[in-house]
C-alpha cells in the first residue's frame, strides 16, 4: 500500500522557465534514507480530477546529505501541460506536498556478481534531466572518500539547460588538485542544438550525449580520448539516464562491442550497463 507522507518545499531554484531544482524537507521525522540512483515520488492533489496525481523524480542530493532532498525537474508542457509538474512549477517555497519513500534499483553495484568488488571506471550518460542520479552518484562517491574512477556526461539542447555545471566543473577541478587516487571525476557536457544563436558560445562536444560514444573511421570515441584507453566490459560499466531514444542510441554502440544491460544479464549473472528511462 503506499503511503503518502507531507513535506516543505524548501527551495527552487528556477533555471529556466520551464527547468528547475527544487528541495523537501519531510514535515515529520528525518529526510529519508535512500540509495543514490533511487528516485521518490511526489505527489499533488488535482483539483480537475479531484485525486492524488503521483510522479516519480530521482534524487540529486546524495543520502550523505541529511538536510534535504534535491530534485532536478522539467515542467512538461507540450502536448498538453503535465499535471504535477504544472502544479510544481507554480509552486512557492513554503508550500506544502505530498512523497512516496525513495525506491529503485538504478544504484551503483560495489560488488560483481561472483563477489569480487567491482572497481571498473563508472561512466554516466545523462539526457536532460537525466542527469539528476548522476549528481547524487558524484556526491556520493565524493563524500564516501572513494577514487573509483566516475565519468559524467551530460547532453543537453542549449547551453542554459547544463544544470549543475558550476558544481560538477569545481568537482573536476578538485580531481585534478588532489590527484586521480584521491577523487577521480570527469565532467563533460554535449549540446545538441549547436547551429542555433542561442547555443552561440559552445564550443564544446556537440550533438546528443551519445556522440561521446561514437568513433569515426576506426578513430577512439571523445570518451576513450578522454580516458585515455580503448572502452571494454572489462574496465567500463555504464549508466545512461534520458529519454529512451537516448538509451537507443547508446546501446546502438555499446552492443557490438560486447556490453550487456542488466535486464538481459548473462547466465553468470554478469552486465555492464544499467538504464533508466521515463519513456
Ligand atoms: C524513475 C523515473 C524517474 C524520473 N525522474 C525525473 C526527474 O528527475 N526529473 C523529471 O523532470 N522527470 C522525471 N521523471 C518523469 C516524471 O515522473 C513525470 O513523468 C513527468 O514529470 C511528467 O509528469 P506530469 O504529471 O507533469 O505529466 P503528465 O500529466 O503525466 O503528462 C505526461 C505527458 O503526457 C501528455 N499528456 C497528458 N495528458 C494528455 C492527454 N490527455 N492527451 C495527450 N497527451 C497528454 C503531457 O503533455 C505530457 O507530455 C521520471 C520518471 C521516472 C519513471
Ligand atoms: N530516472 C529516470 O527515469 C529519469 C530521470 C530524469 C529524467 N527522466 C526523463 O528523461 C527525459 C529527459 O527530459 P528533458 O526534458 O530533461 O530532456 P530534454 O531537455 O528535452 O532533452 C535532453 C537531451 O536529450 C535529447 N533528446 C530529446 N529527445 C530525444 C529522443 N527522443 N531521443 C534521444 N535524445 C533525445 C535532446 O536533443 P535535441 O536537442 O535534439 O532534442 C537533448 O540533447 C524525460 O523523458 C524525463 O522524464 C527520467
Amino acid at each position: 500500500m503506499v503511503v503518502d507522507n507531507k513535506a516543505v518545499i524548501t527551495y527552487v531554484q528556477i533555471q529556466k522557465e520551464d527547468l528547475a531544482v527544487f528541495r523537501i524537507v519531510p514535515k515529520e521525522g528525518d529526510v529519508p534514507q535512500y540509495k543514490s540512483g533511487q528516485f521518490i515520488t511526489l505527489g499533488t492533489h488535482v483539483p480537475s480530477e479531484n485525486k492524488i496525481i503521483r510522479r516519480a523524480y530521482s534524487i540529486a542530493s546524495h543520502p550523505e546529505n541529511r538536510k534535504y532532498v534535491e530534485l532536478y525537474i522539467r515542467w512538461v508542457r507540450k502536448p498538453l501541460p503535465g499535471r504535477l509538474t504544472t502544479q510544481l512549477f507554480s509552486a512557492k517555497e513554503g508550500d506544502e506536498i505530498i512523497w512516496v519513500k525513495p525506491t529503485g534499483a538504478f544504484t551503483i553495484e560495489e560488488k560483481k556478481p561472483n563477489g569480487e568488488p567491482d572497481n571498473r571506471r563508472i561512466v554516466c550518460l545523462g539526457g536532460g534531466t537525466g542527469l539528476a542520479p548522476f549528481v547524487s552518484y558524484a556526491q556520493h562517491l565524493h563524500d564516501t572518500g572513494s577514487n573509483r574512477e566516475i565519468v559524467v556526461l551530460h547532453g543537453a539542447s542549449y547551453v542554459d539547460e547544463l544544470g549543475y555545471r558550476d558544481l560538477l566543473t569545481k568537482m573536476e577541478e578538485e580531481s585534478l588538485d588532489r590527484g586521480k587516487n584521491k577523487w577521480n571525476f570527469r565532467y563533460r557536457a554535449s549540446i545538441s542544438r549547436p547551429q542555433e544563436w542561442f547555443n552561440r558560445s559552445w564550443n564544446g562536444q556537440k550533438g546528443r550525449v551519445e556522440t561521446f560514444l561514437q568513433s569515426k573511421d576506426g578513430e577512439s570515441s571523445p570518451l576513450e580520448k578522454l580516458v585515455g584507453e580503448k572502452i571494454t566490459i572489462d574496465n567500463t560499466v555504464f549508466f545512461i539516464c534520458g529519454w529512451q531514444g537516448t538509451i537507443d542510441g547508446c546501446m546502438d554502440v555499446l552492443t557490438p562491442k560486447g556490453f550487456v544491460t542488466e535486464r538481459n544479464k548473462r547466465p553468470d549473472k554478469s552486465f555492464e550497463i544499467k538504464y533508466e528511462s521515463y519513456g
